[in-house]
């Protein structure tokens, strides 16, 4: 009964050294280690081996086993399994994948350019709380009850939980909102940008999303004007959309500046030269001064707030803003 054992091992060597293919391997596999194959028939004799040598039966058909099974695999390595290929397992000369490398987002990078352009003029990058409080958002922004800004529609309040209905909570609409925490923490000279998100329950469409970004400004010093403004505005332009780009400020209406200005930067916009209108502007209301403890007759300042995504949106021609938010990883490639 032993040199049965004796006689498959000899067999399956000499089947094993004329392989060459896949298919070839495949039928080797079914031969010997096949649900019906020859080790299985070995052991299913083992109960019929007379009692003396049903262990040293045992163990050699195991080692067979074991010993077929390491050189099906091992060939498997070099002629590839049936089952995934024809041929060997992979083309050696073949040229490899490129590494998929990650990017960071359109947003990322616009935010990053924005702090570096701003910094090289001396503002300093600070944030402030997403969910802020009605104080802040509004009230020291000059902001009065009934001003439409205010309506609950068009923000997303918070329920509070101490059911505070004096200053309630909401997610912050603006980044003007940093302005006050600024200069609630700090004495003046003041050169801030603050970046971040802000909500508004708006409708999804090609212009609108419930969440953005916007870039605040805010320069406090003795005497400034509106040149001052003006003049950052411009360098600004130059230093993020070219030398050629230029600055139009159109007279208009915020609570917290007085004056306050319309910003439209014209900026070459695939091949065409464009006025795009990117945010607003204007020198810091007195009001705001003395909400946050700054003396208005000795101090003075402009402030801006820009929206990112338009601006992103301008300098990379996307025009439509829930590509910056579907993630769909083809179309963040390409920026
Ligand atoms: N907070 C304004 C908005 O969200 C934008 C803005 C306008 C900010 C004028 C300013 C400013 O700082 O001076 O529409």
């Amino acid at each position: 009964m032993l040199t049965q054992i004796e006689e498959l091992d000899q067999q399956s060597q000499q089947d094993l050294s004329t392989l060459t293919s896949a298919a070839d391997l495949e039928q080797f596999r079914i031969k010997y280690l096949g649900a019906k194959g020859a080790v299985k028939l070995l052991m299913g004799q083992l109960k019929n081996v007379p009692k003396e040598i049903k262990p040293q039966f045992g163990k050699q058909a195991n080692e067979l086993r074991q010993k077929l099974t390491q050189a099906y695999e091992q060939q498997k390595a070099t002629l590839g399994d049936a089952k995934s290929s024809k041929g060997p397992a992979f083309d050696i000369t073949e040229p490899g994948l490129d590494p998929q490398l990650g990017r960071q987002h359109v947003i990322t990078q616009t935010i990053d350019e924005l702090i570096e352009v701003f910094g090289r003029m001396g503002f300093d990058a600070v944030t402030g709380p997403e969910v802020e409080d009605e104080y802040h958002n509004f009230v020291a922004l000059n902001i009065p009850k009934e001003h439409p800004a205010r309506d609950p529609l068009d923000n997303f309040y918070l329920e509070d939980p101490l059911g505070d209905t004096i200053n309630p909570h909401l997610l912050r609409s603006q980044t003007s909102t940093v302005q006050i925490r600024v200069m609630e923490s700090t004495e003046p000279p003041v050169r801030v940008v603050s970046i971040g998100r802000v909500y508004r329950p708006d409708e999804h469409d090609a212009t609108h999303y419930s969440m953005f970004h916007q870039i605040e400004g805010l320069y406090v010093d003795r005497k400034v004007s509106m040149v001052d403004l003006k003049t950052t505005l411009i360098q600004f332009a130059h230093a993020f959309f070219g030398a050629e780009a230029e600055v139009r400020l159109t007279p208009s209406y915020f609570p917290f500046t007085e004056p306050s200005a319309e910003l439209y930067i014209k900026m070459n916009i695939r091949d065409k030269w464009e006025w795009v209108e990117i945010g607003g502007c204007g020198l810091v209301d007195p009001n705001v001064f003395e909400a946050a403890g700054y003396d208005p007759q000795e101090w003075s300042g402009f402030a801006f707030g820009l929206g990112i995504e338009r601006i992103a949106m301008r300098k990379y021609g996307i025009s439509d803003i829930r590509w910056l938010f579907e993630n769909d990883v083809r179309f963040l490639k390409q920026l």
